[in-house]
Protein backbone atom coordinates (compact mmCIF):
# COMPACT_ATOMS: atom_id res chain seq x y z
CA UNK A 1 0.00 0.00 0.00
CA UNK A 2 2.37 2.35 1.22
CA UNK A 3 5.12 1.52 -1.38
CA UNK A 4 1.97 2.33 -4.63
CA UNK A 5 1.25 6.02 -2.65
CA UNK A 6 4.99 6.36 -2.92
CA UNK A 7 5.36 5.04 -6.38
CA UNK A 8 2.78 6.92 -7.75
CA UNK A 9 3.81 9.97 -5.89
CA UNK A 10 7.34 9.64 -8.09
CA UNK A 11 5.67 9.03 -11.27
CA UNK A 12 3.51 12.24 -10.72
CA UNK A 13 6.49 14.16 -10.04
CA UNK A 14 8.74 12.52 -12.72
CA UNK A 15 5.10 13.13 -15.91
CA UNK A 16 5.64 17.04 -14.66
CA UNK A 17 9.22 17.63 -14.67
CA UNK A 18 9.26 15.40 -18.40
CA UNK A 19 5.90 15.20 -20.13
CA UNK A 20 5.49 12.28 -22.23
CA UNK A 21 7.22 10.01 -19.77
CA UNK A 22 6.16 6.42 -19.34
CA UNK A 23 7.42 3.57 -17.69
CA UNK A 24 8.91 1.70 -14.26
CA UNK A 25 10.44 4.26 -11.96
CA UNK A 26 12.70 2.25 -10.12
CA UNK A 27 15.85 3.86 -9.77
CA UNK A 28 15.39 6.22 -12.65
CA UNK A 29 17.07 9.41 -12.50
CA UNK A 30 16.25 11.98 -15.02
CA UNK A 31 17.46 15.75 -14.51
CA UNK A 32 16.82 18.81 -16.98
CA UNK A 33 15.10 16.57 -19.91
CA UNK A 34 12.78 17.27 -22.30
CA UNK A 35 10.16 14.24 -23.34
CA UNK A 36 7.39 14.52 -25.95
CA UNK A 37 5.03 11.92 -26.07
CA UNK A 38 4.93 7.91 -25.60
CA UNK A 39 8.45 8.18 -24.20
CA UNK A 40 9.44 4.64 -22.43
CA UNK A 41 12.10 4.98 -19.67
CA UNK A 42 13.40 1.43 -18.32
CA UNK A 43 14.42 1.12 -14.70
CA UNK A 44 17.76 2.66 -13.33
CA UNK A 45 17.95 4.78 -16.40
CA UNK A 46 20.14 7.92 -15.49
CA UNK A 47 19.25 10.90 -18.20
CA UNK A 48 20.62 14.37 -17.84
CA UNK A 49 20.20 17.36 -19.99
CA UNK A 50 19.03 15.86 -22.70
CA UNK A 51 16.02 15.46 -25.47
CA UNK A 52 14.05 12.61 -26.03
CA UNK A 53 11.54 12.27 -29.03
CA UNK A 54 7.90 10.59 -29.55
CA UNK A 55 8.07 6.47 -29.25
CA UNK A 56 11.78 6.38 -28.31
CA UNK A 57 12.64 3.46 -25.87
CA UNK A 58 15.43 4.16 -23.51
CA UNK A 59 16.28 0.77 -22.02
CA UNK A 60 17.60 -0.66 -18.07
CA UNK A 61 20.60 1.10 -16.95
CA UNK A 62 21.05 3.33 -19.90
CA UNK A 63 22.97 6.59 -18.81
CA UNK A 64 22.13 9.84 -21.29
CA UNK A 65 23.72 13.27 -21.02
CA UNK A 66 23.96 16.15 -23.12
CA UNK A 67 22.32 14.41 -26.12
CA UNK A 68 19.22 15.16 -28.74
CA UNK A 69 17.76 11.95 -29.48
CA UNK A 70 14.93 11.29 -32.17
CA UNK A 71 11.78 9.92 -32.60
CA UNK A 72 11.06 5.86 -32.22
CA UNK A 73 14.62 4.84 -31.65
CA UNK A 74 15.73 1.66 -29.18
CA UNK A 75 18.09 1.87 -26.94
CA UNK A 76 19.08 -1.33 -25.33
CA UNK A 77 19.76 -1.93 -22.23
CA UNK A 78 23.41 -0.88 -20.42
CA UNK A 79 23.81 1.97 -23.29
CA UNK A 80 25.83 5.40 -22.40
CA UNK A 81 25.23 8.13 -24.67
CA UNK A 82 27.25 10.93 -24.36
CA UNK A 83 30.27 9.61 -22.63
CA UNK A 84 32.17 12.95 -21.62
CA UNK A 85 35.62 13.77 -21.40
CA UNK A 86 38.05 14.33 -19.24
CA UNK A 87 41.17 17.13 -19.42
CA UNK A 88 44.17 14.46 -20.10
CA UNK A 89 46.36 17.12 -21.59
CA UNK A 90 47.61 18.72 -17.85
CA UNK A 91 49.67 16.76 -15.74
CA UNK A 92 47.02 14.60 -13.89
CA UNK A 93 44.29 12.74 -15.03
CA UNK A 94 42.80 13.36 -11.47
CA UNK A 95 40.39 16.42 -11.32
CA UNK A 96 42.28 18.02 -8.51
CA UNK A 97 42.58 21.03 -10.50
CA UNK A 98 38.77 21.24 -10.99
CA UNK A 99 36.77 19.94 -8.35
CA UNK A 100 36.57 20.93 -4.61
CA UNK A 101 36.38 17.49 -2.76
CA UNK A 102 40.03 17.19 -3.19
CA UNK A 103 41.13 19.93 -1.03
CA UNK A 104 43.11 21.56 -3.61
CA UNK A 105 40.91 24.44 -5.14
CA UNK A 106 37.85 26.26 -3.77
CA UNK A 107 35.13 26.04 -6.56
CA UNK A 108 34.39 22.93 -8.63
CA UNK A 109 34.70 23.86 -12.38
CA UNK A 110 32.49 22.09 -15.43
CA UNK A 111 33.43 21.86 -18.95
CA UNK A 112 31.00 22.15 -21.65
CA UNK A 113 30.72 18.82 -23.85
CA UNK A 114 30.10 18.31 -27.03
CA UNK A 115 26.12 17.38 -27.92
CA UNK A 116 25.65 13.65 -28.78
CA UNK A 117 22.82 13.70 -31.31
CA UNK A 118 21.09 10.41 -32.63
CA UNK A 119 18.82 10.91 -35.24
CA UNK A 120 15.47 8.86 -35.74
CA UNK A 121 14.41 5.05 -35.74
CA UNK A 122 18.19 4.01 -34.66
CA UNK A 123 18.67 1.11 -32.74
CA UNK A 124 21.23 0.87 -30.66
CA UNK A 125 22.38 -2.80 -29.14
CA UNK A 126 23.31 -3.84 -25.46
CA UNK A 127 26.30 -2.63 -24.19
CA UNK A 128 26.96 0.45 -26.04
CA UNK A 129 28.83 3.49 -25.46
CA UNK A 130 28.69 6.80 -27.91
CA UNK A 131 31.40 9.03 -26.90
CA UNK A 132 30.20 12.65 -26.39
CA UNK A 133 29.91 14.86 -29.63
CA UNK A 134 29.19 11.61 -32.19
CA UNK A 135 26.16 11.98 -34.45
CA UNK A 136 24.54 9.07 -35.56
CA UNK A 137 22.17 9.06 -38.88
CA UNK A 138 18.35 7.99 -38.79
CA UNK A 139 17.88 4.33 -39.49
CA UNK A 140 21.26 3.37 -38.37
CA UNK A 141 22.20 0.18 -36.31
CA UNK A 142 25.30 0.09 -33.55
CA UNK A 143 25.93 -3.81 -32.92
CA UNK A 144 25.81 -4.82 -29.22
CA UNK A 145 29.01 -3.88 -27.36
CA UNK A 146 30.14 -1.31 -29.84
CA UNK A 147 32.15 2.30 -28.69
CA UNK A 148 31.42 4.61 -31.10
CA UNK A 149 33.90 7.13 -31.63
CA UNK A 150 32.57 8.70 -35.02
CA UNK A 151 29.71 9.63 -36.91
CA UNK A 152 27.28 6.91 -38.69
CA UNK A 153 25.44 7.91 -41.35
CA UNK A 154 21.76 6.82 -41.98
CA UNK A 155 20.72 3.17 -42.39
CA UNK A 156 24.49 1.59 -41.98
CA UNK A 157 25.01 -1.07 -39.93
CA UNK A 158 28.09 -0.44 -37.48
CA UNK A 159 29.91 -2.90 -34.78
CA UNK A 160 33.00 -3.59 -32.68
CA UNK A 161 35.69 -1.17 -30.85
CA UNK A 162 35.98 1.13 -31.97
CA UNK A 163 32.77 0.65 -34.41
CA UNK A 164 33.24 0.11 -38.28
CA UNK A 165 30.66 -0.06 -40.75
CA UNK A 166 29.24 -3.43 -41.24
CA UNK A 167 26.47 -3.33 -43.57
CA UNK A 168 23.57 -1.28 -44.66
CA UNK A 169 20.09 -1.46 -44.09
CA UNK A 170 18.90 -0.87 -47.74
CA UNK A 171 20.07 0.05 -51.39
CA UNK A 172 20.90 3.69 -51.80
CA UNK A 173 17.45 4.10 -53.83
CA UNK A 174 15.52 2.94 -50.66
CA UNK A 175 17.52 4.75 -48.34
CA UNK A 176 16.45 8.16 -50.92
CA UNK A 177 12.52 7.20 -50.81
CA UNK A 178 12.94 6.49 -46.59
CA UNK A 179 14.80 10.11 -47.05
CA UNK A 180 11.88 11.85 -48.68
CA UNK A 181 8.68 10.39 -46.73
CA UNK A 182 10.14 10.50 -43.26
CA UNK A 183 7.96 8.08 -41.75
CA UNK A 184 8.57 8.99 -38.41
CA UNK A 185 6.87 12.42 -38.62
CA UNK A 186 3.53 10.54 -39.54
CA UNK A 187 0.42 10.20 -37.79
CA UNK A 188 -0.10 7.04 -36.05
CA UNK A 189 -3.62 7.46 -38.14
CA UNK A 190 -1.35 6.81 -41.10
CA UNK A 191 1.67 4.50 -39.80
CA UNK A 192 -2.03 2.00 -38.86
CA UNK A 193 -2.82 2.60 -42.38
CA UNK A 194 0.17 1.25 -43.77
CA UNK A 195 0.60 -1.67 -41.30
CA UNK A 196 1.28 -4.19 -43.86
CA UNK A 197 4.08 -1.86 -45.32
CA UNK A 198 5.73 -1.39 -42.50
CA UNK A 199 5.69 -5.23 -41.36
CA UNK A 200 6.93 -6.58 -44.57
CA UNK A 201 11.05 -6.95 -45.31
CA UNK A 202 11.34 -3.30 -47.00
CA UNK A 203 12.24 -3.26 -50.89
CA UNK A 204 12.46 -1.03 -53.66
CA UNK A 205 8.69 -1.98 -54.73
CA UNK A 206 7.30 -1.36 -50.89
CA UNK A 207 9.13 1.47 -50.68
CA UNK A 208 7.74 2.90 -53.77
CA UNK A 209 3.76 1.84 -53.50
CA UNK A 210 4.54 3.59 -50.03
CA UNK A 211 5.72 6.69 -50.82
CA UNK A 212 3.07 7.07 -53.39
CA UNK A 213 0.38 6.28 -50.58
CA UNK A 214 2.06 9.30 -48.07
CA UNK A 215 1.42 11.77 -51.33
CA UNK A 216 -2.08 10.71 -51.38
CA UNK A 217 -2.58 10.70 -47.59
CA UNK A 218 -1.19 14.24 -47.34
CA UNK A 219 -3.35 15.46 -50.27
CA UNK A 220 -5.86 14.02 -48.03
CA UNK A 221 -7.44 11.18 -50.82
CA UNK A 222 -6.00 8.16 -49.48
C1 LIG B 1 24.57 -5.52 -35.48
C2 LIG B 1 23.63 -6.71 -35.72
C3 LIG B 1 22.19 -6.22 -35.85
C4 LIG B 1 24.12 -7.27 -37.05
O1 LIG B 1 23.31 -8.31 -37.44
P1 LIG B 1 23.56 -8.99 -38.89
O2 LIG B 1 23.43 -7.98 -39.97
O3 LIG B 1 22.67 -10.19 -38.93
O4 LIG B 1 25.10 -9.35 -38.81
P2 LIG B 1 25.86 -10.71 -39.11
O5 LIG B 1 25.59 -11.69 -38.03
O6 LIG B 1 25.56 -11.11 -40.53
O7 LIG B 1 27.37 -10.25 -39.00
C5 LIG B 1 28.07 -9.54 -40.00
C6 LIG B 1 29.50 -9.40 -39.53
O8 LIG B 1 29.55 -8.45 -38.46
C7 LIG B 1 30.04 -9.04 -37.25
N1 LIG B 1 29.23 -8.57 -36.14
C8 LIG B 1 27.87 -8.65 -36.00
N2 LIG B 1 27.49 -8.08 -34.86
C9 LIG B 1 28.61 -7.65 -34.24
C10 LIG B 1 28.84 -7.00 -33.02
N3 LIG B 1 27.84 -6.67 -32.21
N4 LIG B 1 30.11 -6.69 -32.70
C11 LIG B 1 31.13 -7.00 -33.53
N5 LIG B 1 30.97 -7.63 -34.72
C12 LIG B 1 29.72 -7.96 -35.06
C13 LIG B 1 29.87 -10.55 -37.46
O9 LIG B 1 30.81 -11.28 -36.70
C14 LIG B 1 30.11 -10.67 -38.95
O10 LIG B 1 31.50 -10.61 -39.19
P3 LIG B 1 32.18 -11.52 -40.35
O11 LIG B 1 31.53 -11.07 -41.65
O12 LIG B 1 33.63 -11.17 -40.25
O13 LIG B 1 31.84 -12.92 -40.01
C15 LIG B 1 23.67 -7.75 -34.57
O14 LIG B 1 24.83 -8.53 -34.64
C16 LIG B 1 23.63 -7.08 -33.19
O15 LIG B 1 24.66 -6.73 -32.58
N6 LIG B 1 22.40 -6.90 -32.68
C17 LIG B 1 22.14 -6.26 -31.40
C18 LIG B 1 21.62 -7.29 -30.40
C19 LIG B 1 21.28 -6.64 -29.09
O16 LIG B 1 21.98 -5.80 -28.60
N7 LIG B 1 20.17 -7.03 -28.52
C20 LIG B 1 19.71 -6.47 -27.26
C21 LIG B 1 18.22 -6.34 -27.23
S1 LIG B 1 17.66 -4.90 -28.09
Amino acid sequence: MLRSVLKNILMRKYRKMCPGYEGGVTGVNIVNCKFEDHVYVAHHAQIQDSFIGNHTSIGRFDKIREAKIGKYCSLSWDVTVGAPTHPFKTITNCALTYRREYGVVDKDEYFPQKKTVIDNDVWIGCDVTVISGVHIGNGAIVGAGAVVTRDIPDYEIWAGVPAKKIGQRFSDEVIKILEEIQWWNWSTEEIKDNIDFFKADLNIEIAEQLSEKHLKFTKGDK
